[in-house]
């Protein structure tokens, strides 16, 4: 194990298992046009690619990268698009692909734009969910593991950019980031 982690949550076998069985609930969605599956960058990165290489529906993808976090364990609460979308998803069925959902605000806006541009249908899939941290209330269609609201890192997701590589989700000792709060 990684030295600054404290623990795993997550093992790479259980987050491999649980790809599995949200692939087959996810192909089971049915659309006229293929289902845009959009990556939101770049926590999203390691799901996305394991995801995709288990859903067995004609889909095309495209990404998106935000950022509302930074180098602090506190969102800024302003979701910023550092790299749109290449393609229109006008009357187009889409899926969000995300690594984690915490206070909620980076999907409840990113799913917001995409209708306001015209989907016709937005659904959220997470690989993890931290329901404790919610001020927005959004429920992800599609959930892998309800987590507890400890600082995680791992698959994806980042402290201060380092830590995403990591096959599993683990929590970072406190000792880490004690001092560098917001
Ligand atoms: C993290 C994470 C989600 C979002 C979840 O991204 O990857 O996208 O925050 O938090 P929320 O529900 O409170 O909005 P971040 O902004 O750190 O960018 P990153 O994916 O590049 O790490
Ligand atoms: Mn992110
Ligand atoms: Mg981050």
């Amino acid at each position: 194990m990684h030295p600054d982690i404290e623990s795993v949550l997550c093992s790479r076998e259980q987050i491999d298992q649980r790809i599995q069985e949200m692939a087959k609930e996810i192909s089971a969605i049915s659309t006229e046009q293929p289902l845009i599956v959009v990556g939101v960058l770049k926590g999203a990165f390691l799901f996305m690619a394991d995801l995709v290489r288990n859903l067995t529906i004609p889909l095309e993808m495209d990404f998106i990268a935000t950022s509302s976090y930074g180098a602090s364990t506190k969102s800024s609460g302003v979701v910023q698009i550092l790299k749109d979308l290449e393609r229109p998803i006008e009357g187009r069925d889409v899926l969000l692909v995300e690594d984690i959902v915490d206070s909620g605000l980076t999907l409840s806006y990113l799913r917001d734009s995409l209708l306001r541009r015209g989907a016709k249908s937005v659904r959220i899939a997470s690989a993890f969910d931290k329901p404790s941290g919610r001020t927005v209330e959004i429920t992800p269609d599609f959930a892998g593991f309800t987590v507890p609201g400890h600082f995680l890192v791992g698959y994806g997701l980042d402290y201060a950019e380092r830590y995403r590589e990591l096959p599993y989700v683990g929590v970072l000792k406190p000792s880490i980031y004690a001092g560098a709060q917001d």
